[in-house]
């Protein structure tokens, strides 16, 4: 196989073969086929696009570039949850245990935030001493044991991806669709899912900004399952303005506690009971998406489901009191309210802006491996389409540093848009794929 032979292919609107893919994904692995053939070839994609079929086996090719997880020895179907990436959005911390207390088997591996949206690794560190890093017999053991587990990244997994995303990043590759959803793929399927939810974000605070965006993307995921054998559900929702009204860390960690006991905002609980259910029914522990997400709704209010978080917590060394007792979560020294100078409607919160606030708190890093602090964020007061009048709060900001939380106040305040007349809401569920 020529790689220049491949790239013209590609460039020119043809199909490459199983083969060509193969080659492609082992040469630039092993590092035979050099970044500027790779660049070249991606631009092409980025142009050309690629079939369902070339793109499954893109994304299989990534996923043996490298180890694979077993679960086999887990027995259920193990249904892997991704989201494409929000501010606000903790739904991994209430999902988890929430399906896990309904039979569903999660072990599941999360990342650290980079960049305005936050990880739910740095998330579950709030309580003090949990311990991301388990041997893989250890963090089996634990999803046999008590039926959940979430651990950071671990083995060398889909590494093709690692060095083809690093490469997108600097050759303005990373938007091509099929790039993005083998990419995304490669990874679930690597850690051993035999079922995917993906929650597809659409709207400012998002990767993909228009709904048709959004929908391509999820299409192309849900193609993919088909085609490599992985029942594949996507849930494209609103990301328009925050999921729930807590930003940063513990703050979020908080109001997960708060929705798994029955008391979360309406939202964030409406994604998580909705994102619950379709993995109930993935995992065929539930035929029905309305009974599995009644079934779901009643853990919130008997208990069932903070008990699990509380389990997960407690075998990964975190304080459980914490999930008992919240006000034992980090907490800021400064909390600064954020105030409204005119009378209207709430017409947008950009997510976005609210995202880069927390960073500039300390609540995210811009480089990897920086440290961060899980005590500061942002708490919401409103939400879009609320009625406001001058000298309402708007947010409440939690720093641990004033000069920070002054430039994370004016970031707050821009990102509040007000309309004299009320504006209609979009739905937090766009669609389901
Ligand atoms: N997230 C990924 O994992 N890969 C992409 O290509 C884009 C977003």
């Amino acid at each position: 196989m020529r790689m220049t032979d491949v790239i013209a292919k590609k460039r020119d609107g043809h199909e490459l073969t199983r083969e060509e893919i193969y080659g492609l994904v082992k040469g630039y692995t092993d590092g035979s086929i050099p970044d500027y053939q790779m660049s070249a070839w991606a631009m092409a994609v980025y142009f050309q696009g690629m079939t369902p079929r070339e793109t499954a086996d893109l994304t299989m090719a990534m996923v043996e570039s490298g180890d694979q997880l077993d679960l086999s020895e887990i027995p259920g179907i193990k249904v892997d949850k991704h989201s494409t990436g929000g501010v606000g959005d903790k739904i991994t911390l209430v999902v988890a245990p929430l399906v896990a207390s309904a039979g569903i088997p999660v072990a599941k591996m999360s990342g650290r935030g980079l960049g305005f949206s936050g990880g739910t690794i740095d998330k579950l560190e709030s309580f003090a001493g949990f311990q991301v890093e388990l041997s893989q017999a250890d963090f089996f053991k634990q999803v046999r044991d008590i039926g959940v587990a979430v651990i950071g990244q671990t083995g060398n997994l889909a590494p093709a991806d690692k060095k083809l995303y690093a490469l997108r990043d600097v050759t303005a590759t990373v938007e091509a669709v099929p790039l993005i959803a083998s990419s995304i793929m490669s990874k679930k399927i690597a850690a051993g899912a035999d079922a995917i939810l993906l929650d597809v974000k659409v709207g400012k605070g998002a990767f993909m900004k228009t709904l048709d965006e959004a929908e391509t993307l999820a299409r192309a995921m849900v193609a993919i399952g088909e085609q490599v054998g992985r029942r594949t559900v996507a849930v494209i929702s609103d990301m328009n303005q925050p999921l729930g009204y807590a930003v940063g860390n513990a703050l979020e960690v908080r109001e997960a506690i708060e929705t798994l006991a029955g008391k979360g905002p309406e939202d964030l609980t409406e994604l998580a009971l909705t994102i619950g259910a379709h993995m109930l029914v993935l995992g065929q522990a539930q035929a029905d998406f309305t009974a599995a997400y009644e079934l779901l709704r009643e853990h919130l209010t008997n208990g069932k489901a903070l008990a699990k978080l509380a389990e997960l917590v407690g075998a990964q060394g975190g304080s459980t009191e914490a999930v008992e007792n919240p006000s034992l979560l980090p907490q800021a020294s400064h909390q600064i309210e954020v105030k409204c100078s005119q009378e209207g409607y709430i017409s947008g919160i950009d997510a976005e802006r609210i995202g880069h606030a927390s960073v500039v708190l300390g609540a995210g890093r811009l480089t990897k491996g920086a440290p961060i602090d899980y005590a500061v964020g942002i708490v919401l007061s409103k939400k879009v389409g609320s009625k406001v009048v001058s000298g309402n709060t708007l947010a409440v900001i939690h720093a641990n540093d004033l000069e920070l939380a002054e430039t994370a106040r004016q970031e707050v305040e821009a990102a509040f848009s007000i309309a004299a007349e009320s504006v209609q809401t979009q739905p937090l569920i766009r669609k389901i794929i």
